[in-house]
């Protein structure tokens, strides 16, 4: 199988391609405009640990580039794993955001179309696309926000930030061109996602941004009260899921699925805190900001539609996976 990893460079990229390499699955193009906070550093390490790396630098919003790269190379299977990952940052820079996020998976969307039509295109989509789902019944607790529901892919969609408008729209495109032209495409509604090798910044990635700020003694700026609660799933879990789609392709043609760390896994910005100060038995600082635009209260999946169609569920428990990501925090920074 020929595996197009876009946005290999990036986070969930970088750990996708290490697992794929480590199973041996595949013959693997990287291909990435190296515009991520940290994609530079993650080809470095690519480079120096495969020697054969196959490696294109290009911006997938140019739609003739993208062409002639899927052209020449006819992969079989399309992992679009980039994008830009912030709502603040789509909010200050709305062109750049729609481009990477939509105009992006709407090239794809062609490119599969007209030259390689028997393709899987797996695409990473967001639960911020569901909104702020005021309606659900929260209660608040000392910590954190609790909830008896968790959220399928029946909840209604709605965009309240140019973040959610542009995954959200990738996310419907990759449906209805499944269903006109009979492609076989699939989004992931991720919720949030951590582990070794992300570098997260106060924008994107609070597990890791939390875990640094401790670990240099910075101030945390919690913005809201700190009580918003997620399901958060470790990267590796991540990697299996998408090995195992690729491997189940004929069962994702238009499908969208929830997928994070699912109740087990759920919780709050201060129990997140609780957690790392335990671990390294230190005092964090901590103050309160106005609460950020698109933000959730709650949010966790319900993991049942993902687990029927392929058997996946996530294995790394909240405890060990923070656990083992500040032990790698401690050594890579
Ligand atoms: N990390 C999470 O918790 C999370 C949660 C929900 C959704 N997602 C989505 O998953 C995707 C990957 O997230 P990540 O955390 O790995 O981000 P990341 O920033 O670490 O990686 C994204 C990669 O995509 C590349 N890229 C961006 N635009 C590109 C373009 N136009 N052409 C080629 N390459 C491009 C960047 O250079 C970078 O290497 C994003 O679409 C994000 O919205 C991530």
């Amino acid at each position: 199988m020929k595996i197009l990893v876009i946005g290999g460079c990036g986070f969930i990229g970088f750990n996708v391609f290490e697992y794929l390499k480590s199973k041996n699955y595949g013959k693997i193009l990287i291909a990435d405009d190296l515009s991520g906070e940290s994609s530079k550093k993650n080809l470095k390490i690519i480079k120096e640990k495969h020697k054969d790396i196959n490696f294109k630098k290009i911006d997938i919003s140019n739609y003739i580039t993208l062409a002639n790269l899927i052209k020449k190379f006819k992969p079989s299977a399309i992992l679009a794993l980039h994008g830009q990952v912030a709502v603040t940052k789509s909010i200050k820079n709305t062109k750049k955001d729609l481009n990477s996020n939509f105009l992006s998976i709407f090239n794809l969307l062609e490119c599969l179309r007209k030259y390689v039509p028997n393709s899987v295109l797996i695409n990473l989509s967001s639960n911020k696309i569901y909104g702020p789902i005021n309606e659900l019944k929260i209660l608040e607790k000392k910590t954190k926000y609790i909830s008896k529901n968790q959220i399928n892919e029946k909840y209604p969609l709605n965009f309240d930030s140019p973040y959610a408008c542009s995954k959200g729209a990738a996310d419907q495109y990759m449906k209805i061109y499944s269903k006109i032209f009979n492609l076989k495409t699939v989004s992931l509604r991720l919720s949030c996602v951590y582990g070794e090798n992300q570098w997260g910044t106060e924008d994107q990635g609070w597990i890791s941004w939390f875990i640094k700020c401790a670990k240099f003694k910075k101030t945390i700026r919690i913005f809201g009260d700190g009580k918003q609660v997620r399901d958060v799933l470790h990267v590796n879990d991540l990697s299996k899921l998408i090995l195992k789609l690729l491997i189940k392709k004929k069962t994702i043609k238009g499908q969208s699925f929830n997928v994070g760390g699912g109740k087990k896994n759920a919780l709050s910005l201060l129990d997140l805190i609780s957690k790392i100060e335990k671990k390294l038995k230190i005092k964090i600082n901590y103050s309160f900001y106005n609460e950020r635009v698109g933000d959730q209260k709650y949010f966790v999946n319900d993991l049942s539609k993902i687990k029927k169609i392929t058997g996946w569920r996530p294995e790394v428990s909240i405890d060990k996976g923070i656990s083992n990501y500040i032990d790698w925090i401690e050594k890579n920074y």
